[in-house]
C-alpha cells in the first residue's frame, strides 16, 4: 500500500506509465534534471527528511554523475535551525550571497572527509510567512562560455589549495561561497579576502571589512563573466509546510530578506567517510558539470 509521503510525491508527478502503475522514480528524474525539487504540505520535521531521504534513494547514479562517489551509505546527517543565534550577523542581515552549503570539497585534507551533497530547507507549518525570498543559481554549464578565462580542474584544484577556506595558513580544501569558484579562473583573483570570511560579510563588507551594499557587488561580480544572477536566479518564497530539496554540489542557495532565529530547519543527508581518491573524483566530475 503507499504511504502518505508516497501519496503526497504523487501530486508532484506526470500521468501514470502505461500498465506500470505510477512511476515513483518521476521526482527523483525531476530531481536530477533540475537540482532542486519543491514540495508543499509537509507536515513535521520527520516528514521533510523521510521524502528527502525518498528522492535521494530513488535516485539514477547516471543522471547525477557529479554525486556518483557521494550516492552509497547517505545518511541524514544535521538537522539545524537557521539562522543560528551563535551568528548574529546571519540574522542582522538581509543579504547572504549565493553559496553551498558547509563548502565544496574541492581538496581533501584529511583522511576521511564528510560531505553534504543534499540540502532541505523547510518552513515549519506552524511558522510565520515573511516576504524573505531563497535564491538557487545553477552552476551546471555555467561557466561553459567562459573561453577567454584559462579554465583548467588543475586551476581549481592549486586555487582552493592556496586559497580555499579557513584562516591564511591552512585551507580546508573548501570553497562556501560560488562565486569563489569562478574566482579560482581568474588571473588575479579578486575574492581572495573571503576566505576566512563569515557567510555574513562576503561581498557585505569591502577587503578591509567596511561595510558595502553586497547584493550589488555580488551581481557586479557575476558580470564580468557576462553572467546576469538576477535573471539567472530562481526564486522562492516559503510558505509553512514547505520544503525544499536542493543538489547542494550544483545549486548555489543564497538569501534575500531577514530571517528570524530558527525560523527555518536546515537539513542536510552527508557521507563521512570520503576519501582522498573520491573527493579528486568528485572535483573532476564538478569542473565537468559546470564546463559542459
Ligand atoms: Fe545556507
Amino acid at each position: 500500500m503507499m504511504s502518505k509521503m508516497e501519496q503526497s510525491l504523487l501530486l508532484k508527478q506526470g500521468p501514470e506509465t502505461e500498465n506500470k502503475g505510477p512511476n515513483l522514480t518521476y521526482v527523483s528524474d525531476q530531481f536530477a534534471d533540475k537540482g532542486f525539487h519543491f514540495q508543499t504540505k509537509v507536515e513535521n520535521i520527520q516528514q521533510a527528511g523521510a521524502i528527502m531521504k525518498y528522492l535521494i534513494d530513488h535516485l539514477n547514479p547516471a543522471k547525477v554523475n557529479h554525486l556518483k562517489p557521494f550516492l552509497p551509505e547517505l545518511n541524514q546527517a544535521d538537522i539545524d535551525q537557521i539562522p543560528s543565534c551563535l551568528f548574529p550577523d546571519t540574522i542582522n542581515t538581509d543579504n547572504i550571497s549565493f553559496h553551498f552549503e558547509r563548502g565544496l570539497p574541492l581538496v581533501a585534507k584529511e583522511t576521511f572527509e564528510s560531505v553534504y551533497p543534499f540540502l532541505g530547507l523547510y518552513l515549519p507549518k506552524d511558522a510565520p510567512q515573511t516576504n524573505t525570498l531563497t535564491r538557487l543559481l545553477d552552476f551546471k554549464g555555467i561557466a561553459k562560455n567562459l573561453t577567454q578565462l584559462p579554465l583548467s580542474e588543475l586551476k581549481l584544484k592549486e586555487y582552493v589549495n592556496c586559497f580555499g577556506d579557513g584562516d591564511k595558513l591552512l585551507s580546508t580544501g573548501r570553497l562556501n561561497c560560488s562565486a569563489r569558484v569562478l574566482d579560482a579562473f581568474l588571473d588575479l583573483p579578486q575574492l581572495i579576502h573571503m576566505a576566512d570570511h563569515q557567510k555574513a560579510q562576503w561581498f557585505n563588507f569591502s577587503p578591509d571589512k567596511t561595510l558595502r551594499d553586497g547584493i550589488y557587488e555580488e551581481v557586479k561580480f557575476y558580470k564580468q563573466f557576462n553572467l546576469d544572477i538576477d535573471q539567472l536566479a530562481h526564486y522562492f518564497k516559503l510558505s509553512p509546510g514547505d520544503l525544499l530539496i536542493i543538489d547542494n554540489y550544483r545549486m548555489a542557495h543564497a538569501r534575500v530578506g531577514k530571517r528570524n532565529p530558527r525560523e527555518l530547519t536546515q537539513i542536510l543527508f552527508s557521507n563521512s567517510c570520503m576519501t582522498s581518491v573520491q573527493i579528486d573524483q568528485f572535483r573532476k566530475s564538478f569542473f565537468e558539470l559546470i564546463t559542459l
